[in-house]
């Protein structure tokens, strides 16, 4: 079994390498973005979870390139700060939400774990598909409920085993069996006991998703982002590229990847 997994737990691996850039993070978000099959994508279907007119104050954690802000829907007047561990990220998160014509977004460079924000300065927190990278994630929530105003509400996306494992399956029948720690360290289960011992309220949403993928190309940039893809050999690549030739020629020209995600909302303190 590889390990190449323990790198996307890993925070220097995650800051410095994986996330330096929006590079990695857009060949998977354009995947989803293209091949989707639900009626909206990630971003509208959970930012419809929000109760938007009790919202003033915004932190976005691990807000990668800020692509939950590229909805029409959303008043321009928000109070957004985005923050995550990477200061590339930061900046381009910025550049984006600056472009979507938000009023004097905020930026900073810290960790989930311990923000230097004040005791109830949101109304919402959003922190969406980035718990898994979290050495302690039940820190960076307590933080969550530090920072939100009594009354406010957090959104946390993430997924469960089964993500995406036709792709999963593709990837180690080409570089060897690996684990997918990411999928079960924040998982529903895991995560919703998690969640118990911090928030009084906690609604879990199933996002339902399907991707039909019909090139082999986004495929590959997709499976190559990130380990063990990303550290397959020339050999193990040219294996990688056939296995999902075959499984889009199988699929009548289309290789279907089931998703497991959705988001938990969640508000209050437990008791
Ligand atoms: C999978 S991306 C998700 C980005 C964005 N939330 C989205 O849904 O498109 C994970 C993001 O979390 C950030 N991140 C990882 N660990 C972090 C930590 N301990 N504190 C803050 N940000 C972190 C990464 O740099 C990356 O931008």
């Amino acid at each position: 079994m590889t390990s190449a997994d323990d790198l996307l737990r890993d925070p220097e691996y995650v800051r410095s390498v994986q996330y330096a850039t929006g590079r990695n993070l857009a060949a998977r978000s354009g995947l989803h973005d293209v091949y989707g099959t639900a009626a909206e994508p990630f971003r509208h279907w959970e930012a419809a979870l929000v109760d938007w007119p009790a919202v003033e104050t915004v932190l976005d954690v691990g807000c990668g390139t800020a692509r939950f802000w590229d909805n029409p829907t959303l008043s321009r007047s928000l109070r957004i700060t985005l923050a995550d561990s990477s200061a590339g990220m930061v900046g381009e998160a910025l550049a984006a939400v600056a472009g979507h014509g938000y009023a004097a977004p905020s930026g900073a460079t810290c960790d989930a774990q311990s923000l230097p924000f004040d005791d109830d300065s949101f109304d919402l927190v959003v922190a969406n598909h980035m718990l898994y990278h979290v050495p302690d994630p039940a820190a960076a929530l307590r933080e969550f409920r530090r920072v939100l105003r009594p009354g406010g509400c957090a959104l946390v996306a993430t997924n469960s085993p089964g993500h995406m494992h036709q792709l999963n399956a593709a990837i180690a029948e080409a570089t060897g069996p690996f684990e997918q720690r990411l999928n079960e360290v924040f998982g529903i289960d895991p995560a919703e006991a998690m969640l118990r011992g911090i928030f009084g309220s906690i609604v879990w949403h199933t996002f339902v998703n399907a991707l039909m993928v019909t090139s082999v190309d986004d495929l590959l940039a997709y499976a190559t982002s990130f380990p063990p893809g990303q550290l397959a050999d020339d050999a193990q690549r040219t294996h990688l590229r056939a296995v999902l030739d075959q499984a889009v020629f199988d699929g009548g020209g289309r290789m279907r990847i089931d998703t497991r995600t959705g988001a938990f909302v969640v508000a209050g303190a437990a008791t």
